[in-house]
């Protein structure tokens, strides 16, 4: 995720397009740049970091220009560098182009275009778009613009501009947003209203394959080259609504991306006919993986349970023996490994001070260290010798969502990818590969019964304690739930395997103590069954998380939520998602501060 703003009219461009980027800081902050077209001339200004950091030397250059695009960058392809940073631009310094979004085939591309003698500045997938726009420019940019995205495999939020034809700025757009703002004399592009909605609330949202050229004395937009009048809408939301894009709280934005987490992290790396997942992260180590023989899993707190399904998937699915621990504990223990163990380290911000100090911990014992992290860039990506990103864009909300959805996604290509280094069947990861890519299907129906499921969650948000069970890959997502809970709602839960409530926790239950059972149909259904009627026993309410079509457990549940069916191991990635929503819509009913909950940190950097 990234955050995209464009400016032509007959304003200075470098106050609006500033005020309007810092907006978009939440889609990402790595780094940040502008690029303003004046007289013929273009000036470039980039920098790594947060925008605040280098405000001042931005503002001192004092750019001129009412035409001029600038970005904000979540980093996906390329490390976090100012030649990394966008606008990107083409050979000769003509063609600047600011991207969100991602262009799979861009390795081919890069190759192609190089040896057509095209010469490359930076790492990223978007300056593709750059130079292929060059290589079709015959002085309209819009039709190089077009022709060059005939090319590309992939998604994009784009605006582009050009010394060469020097009175407009071209946006396309396919699966990534991009709106128009309609002001005064002046047109705006950006990756969504929140940037633009001090100058105007008149908005067009651009459709996919939809291509819209800017002037200042008007605009049109295309598809198929065919002209498209489009509705001018009206945004009512204030600034703060139109950040988090229109949600209440950043958290229910972020559980509303989870079916994107998943659309994004597997994007260009299934092989379906193959049965196969394309890891490039995992390239360089490729051959030492073939000889793992075991593997832990290490992360703190919802990265942890990411973890032990991790460990499910790679014992059931790669044959590999696994097991898990907590960063914290990891580090004091005196593990057993050789030089055929592997560690994957797993964390959203790749900062995690308990898991880069296991990190290190085993780096010390010369042991091959994987990442499985968000933040492109940061100590773990770095620190570990290869890794897997999970693509999940920003997570501004205290409490972790989406990410797990994106790690969760992460460890099960991986399971893919080591089980064919192994024993696993064709068949078997055609058929892993194929349900992912049914995922994001089946977790936008699950996020479309949100109503559904906010009033089972306001009928339950007085109650003071919660159990959550489930079995096997549902263990860790019983212990997501009831972390969730807490976080957010300051409700007592707790997190148990099913089996487990006989050995201590039905002590508990009773008419004031609920239990969220996750069970659907799968090779521990009968079993959670008894456990929900040893709750039902005990007077204790029970919401059932199942799958959709069983109509026998609303004869036993008081409540059940359903989801679509999926295989096992992917089960864990959908029946996540009804939880987040449990614990947020509680939450919002007893008017708790969601998107930061007391004492508690985005990112714990200290032991
Ligand atoms: C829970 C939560 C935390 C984090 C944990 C690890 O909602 O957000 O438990 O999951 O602090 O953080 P990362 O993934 O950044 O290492």
């Amino acid at each position: 995720m990234c955050g995209i703003v464009g400016y032509i009219g007959n304003k200075d461009a470098s106050p609006i397009l500033l005020a309007g980027l810092k907006r978009l800081e939440y889609r990402g902050y790595d780094s940040y740049g502008f690029c303003f077209i004046n007289e013929g001339k273009a000036s470039l200004f980039k920098r790594v970091g947060k925008i605040e950091r280098t405000e001042k030397e931005f503002v001192d250059c004092n750019f001129k220009g009412n035409l001029a695009i600038c970005h904000s960058r979540w980093a996906t392809t390329g490390l976090v560098t100012e030649e990394n940073a966008h606008p990107h631009s083409d050979c000769k310094g003509e063609i600047f182009v600011v991207h969100n979004g991602i262009i799979e085939n861009y390795k081919e591309l890069r190759t192609k275009l190089i040896n057509e003698g095209h010469v490359f500045k930076s790492e990223t997938d978007t300056e593709v778009l750059a130079h292929l726009i060059e290589k079709h420019f015959d002085g309209v940019l819009e039709d190089a613009v077009r022709k060059a995205l005939k090319e590309v495999r992939g998604t994009y939020g784009l605006a582009v501009v050009s010394t060469k034809d020097p009175d407009k700025l071209v946006a396309a757009r396919l699966s990534s947003p991009l709106i128009i703002g309609v002001g005064v004399d002046e047109l705006l592009v950006a990756s969504d209203p929140s940037a633009i909605i001090a100058r105007t609330r008149q908005i067009i949202i651009l459709d996919d394959y939809e291509i819209a050229v800017l002037r200042k004395d008007g605009f049109n937009i295309f598809k198929e080259e065919v002209e498209n009048k489009k509705q001018i809408e009206t945004i009512e939301w204030d600034i703060e609504q139109a950040e988090k894009g229109g949600y209440e709280h950043f958290m229910l934005k972020e559980i509303m991306e989870e079916g994107n987490v998943i659309e994004d992290a597997i994007r260009g790396r299934m092989l379906k006919e193959e049965g196969l997942v394309k890891l490039g992260g995992l390239d360089s180590v490729e051959k030492e993986l073939r000889d793992i023989e075991k593997i832990i899993l290490i992360g703190c707190g919802t990265a942890h349970y990411a973890c032990k399904v991790g460990e499910y998937m790679l014992e059931e699915y790669a044959d590999i023996p696994a097991e898990t621990d907590i960063g914290s504990e990891f580090r004091y223990r005196k593990p057993v490994v050789d030089k055929n163990t592997a560690a994957i380290f797993v964390s959203q911000s790749g900062e995690t001070a308990d898991t880069l100090a296991a990190l290190k911990e085993m780096k010390e014992k010369g042991i091959l260290t994987l990442g499985v992290t968000n933040v492109v860039g940061s100590s773990q990506s770095r620190e570990t010798n290869a890794g897997v990103y999970t693509r999940s864009g920003p997570e501004i909300a205290v409490a972790s969502t989406k990410a797990l959805v994106g790690q969760l996604t992460t460890l099960a290509m991986i399971t893919v990818y080591l089980g064919r280094q192994r024993e696993m069947a064709l068949v078997m990861g055609k058929r892993i590969v194929e349900e992912l890519i049914k995922l994001p299907q089946l977790a936008e129906t699950i996020l479309k019964t949100r109503e559904d499921i906010k009033k089972i969650a306001e009928k339950y948000k007085d109650y003071r304690d919660f159990w959550y069970i489930g079995r096997k890959y549902n263990f860790p997502v019983a212990l997501e739930g009831a972390l969730k809970l807490k976080e957010i709602s300051y409700i007592h839960a707790e997190g148990a395997a099913g089996g487990e409530l006989k050995h201590g926790p039905l002590a508990l239950v009773d008419e004031n103590c609920p239990t969220i059972a996750i069970c659907p149909t799968d090779s521990v259904y009968e079993k959670m069954i008894s456990n929900i009627e040893e709750v039902k026993a005990r007077k204790g309410k029970v919401i059932a998380i199942a799958t959709e079509g069983n109509e026998e457990i609303g004869k036993i549940a008081d409540d059940v939520i359903y989801i679509p069916k999926t295989l096992e191991m992917l089960t864990p990635i959908i029946s996540v998602i009804p939880l987040h929503l449990f614990a947020y819509y509680i939450a919002s009913a007893l008017g708790r501060d969601i998107d930061k909950p007391k004492n508690l940190a985005k990112s714990v950097t200290v032991e």
